[in-house]
């Protein structure tokens, strides 16, 4: 069985963990690996590399992918699906294991696997905004990456009162990634992109809290439609000092946690035993916190917006 690794769309802290744990499980059990080396931009030029066991191994705990990916959508065309068909067989590729979010996983794996190649997808982003499963590998690790540096930014909070504190996280245009954080942090106020909050409301809650705590702590994701206006409306309406922290690209990149390694491991596992079972087209989902191999392809269902209890409960605390 010869195995081809493609990374599609944004990086996410695991993905090395997991390549390294199904190329020493495929290779022990004499299976063959190969790689994608910048997504499906790179296989289009012919970049196709064999991984090398010890590096990926050592990168295990490291964000970020030994295999390069790609988010140009270079399969639209007619004459560049026939030529990757073309490369496909060339290399002799069985299975393809497909690093990806939503879009790579709802449209590229299905247009693969009516080529009559065998696929299975693994939902990764840091976002966790993927239809179809609870988790997707990746967003554990962002969140402990968030919850340090808001350790750091919650310390100076105590150490000087009477100011206010914004952290913006990743996430898109969706705010899974921020609630998350939030809750954990103890956040007192959460912006989203998914239920949209006046300034007005804003400056009250940020003024009731700095009075009560001593500081007031907002994380929001970078989705949210009022951020141009903040640094210079939050000061105005509550006449307390904002200081503003960008977790940006940083956030994608950190170390991976071992919630993550563990996903990471199991996802490998029941991706190699698909193949070995024959499966035509599956995904790797979690379910109610187990793991498990979705066979077929992922509905057009769009994921529920984030929790809205715990929304509530972060800004009416
Ligand atoms: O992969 C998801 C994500 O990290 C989002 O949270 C973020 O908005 C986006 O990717 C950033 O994309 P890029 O790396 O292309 O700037």
């Amino acid at each position: 069985m010869k195995t081809l690794i493609v990374v599609s769309g944004g990086d996410a802290p695991g993905i090395n963990a997991l390549i390294a744990r199904y190329l020493r499980l495929a290779t022990t059990n004499g299976d063959e690996v190969i790689g994608a080396d910048g997504g499906f931009e790179g296989l289009l030029a012919g970049k196709i590399v064999t991984i090398d066991q010890s590096i990926v191994t050592l990168l295990a705990g490291r964000g970020g992918t030994v295999l390069a990916s790609s988010r140009v959508p270079v399969l639209g065309e007619d004459r560049a699906q026939q030529k990757l068909r073309e490369i496909i067989e060339q290399n002799e590729i069985d299975k393809i294991l497909l690093f990806g979010g939503d879009g790579t996983l709802r449209h590229v794996l299905p247009l693969l696997n009516d080529w009559g190649i065998p696929c299975i997808g693994l939902p990764t982003t840091i976002d966790n905004d993927v239809a179809g499963t609870d988790y997707t590998l990746g967003h554990h690790s962002a969140c402990n990456f968030a919850l340090q540096s808001i350790d750091g930014v919650l310390a100076t909070a105590h150490a000087l009162p009477g100011r206010i504190f914004m952290v913006e996280t990743l996430g898109g245009n969706t705010g899974y990634l921020a609630l998350a954080i939030a809750y954990a942090a103890g956040a007192q106020t959460v912006l989203v992109p998914e239920y949209e909050l006046s300034l007005e409301w804003l400056g009250q809650r940020l003024k009731e809290t700095t009075t009560r705590d001593g500081y007031a702590l907002v994380v929001l994701s970078e989705g949210v439609s009022i951020i141009p206006q903040l640094e210079e409306a939050i000061p105005r309406l509550t006449g307390i000092r904002l200081r503003y922290t960008r977790l940006g690209h940083a956030q994608r990149g950190g170390d991976v946690s071992h919630f993550d390694r563990v996903v990471a491991h199991e996802m490998s596992r029941l991706a190699y035993t698909g193949f070995k079972d024959n499966v035509q087209i599956g995904t790797i989902i979690m379910q109610s916190g187990q793991l498990s191999l979705f066979e077929g392809k992922l509905s057009g269902e769009i994921k529920a917006p984030p929790d809205l209890d715990q929304y509530k409960f972060i800004n009416e605390l």
